[in-house]
């Protein structure tokens, strides 16, 4: 650690007792300037207690959509660290950053002309093949995905392998933004799992059936009531709706059967 961090440091452990007499603050420094914060507080509550307006980078809070990617390092340490701002607990003294956006490549396609091979791959990410195999993105992603394996596995035309190795992928961007090779990994991820829902897996029978009955105008009646409905009718229906019991096995029916 230099000096000047040094003396920030001993600063900022000064400011956090005396911070409004509060014991359970500690020292954080976004973006380098350092603010105290409750101890508790996820790195995206932080930000807010800290007065900032989250409107990029936020999204869902619960580690699903992926918006709110940060890096951050801790003192007297070179490596940076990564992860969802709104799953990660503060540490005293971290320097951190979140990366709202990363500007990976991402093609345009037209998926039904696509065909589950590397060339296809290749052809619209063609640094695909540039990727040296260094294994940076995989301990770089939050989500514990195989990052490299997944890449591989696309580089190799095992499309599908590729799909299910990147399903749990929240479009974070922090593996692109820390590839020697400038490869949009989760661009690349998504684009085979779209292959493989439209090219490689057969297609739902159930979901062919329900768009029939969709386009069949079974629905059009009960919506239009619906849409057309006073308050109060629309309360009653809510309140009387029958509802699926929470021990329900997924063979569960509803006694009206009218809606399926
Ligand atoms: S970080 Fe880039 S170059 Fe390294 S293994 Fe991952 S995709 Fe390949
Ligand atoms: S694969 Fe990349 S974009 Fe997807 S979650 Fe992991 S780091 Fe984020
Ligand atoms: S806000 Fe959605 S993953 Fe963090």
């Amino acid at each position: 650690m230099s000096t000047a961090e040094q003396a920030e440091l001993r600063g900022a452990e000064a400011a956090s007792v005396e911070g409004a007499g509060r014991t359970d603050l500690v020292p954080i420094f976004i973006m380098g300037k350092r603010y105290n914060v409750p101890s508790t507080l996820t790195i995206q509550k932080a930000f807010e207690f800290a007065g900032y307006q989250l409107i990029r980078g936020c999204g869902c809070r619960g580690g699903i959509c992926g918006a709110c990617a940060t890096v951050y390092r801790m003192p007297g340490s070179a490596k940076i660290h990564v992860g969802l701002a709104c799953q990660t607990i503060v540490k005293p003294n971290m320097y951190l950053a979140m990366v709202p956006f990363f500007p990976a490549n991402r093609a345009v396609y037209d998926l039904e002309e696509l065909k589950p091979d590397a060339q296809t791959l290749l052809k619209y990410y063609p640094e695909l093949a540039k990727c040296m195999g260094c294994n940076t993105c995989t301990k770089s992603c939050p989500m514990d995905i195989p990052v490299m394996e997944y890449i591989s596995a696309a580089l190799r035309g095992e499309i599908e392998k590729a799909a299910d190795l990147s399903f749990p992928c929240v479009m974070c961007g922090i593996c692109a933004s820390r590839c020697p090779a400038e490869l949009g990994q989760y661009n690349i991820g998504i684009m085979t799992r779209r292959i493989t829902g439209r090219h490689v897996k057969p297609r739902a029978e159930h979901l062919q059936d329900m768009i029939q009955r969709i386009e069949s105008g079974r629905y059009e009646e009960p919506l239009k009531k619906l849409m057309t409905a006073d308050m109060e009718t629309l309360r009653k229906l809510y309140v009387e709706r029958e509802m699926e019991p929470h021990t329900a096995d997924e063979m569960w029916e509803p006694e009206i059967k009218q809606f399926l």
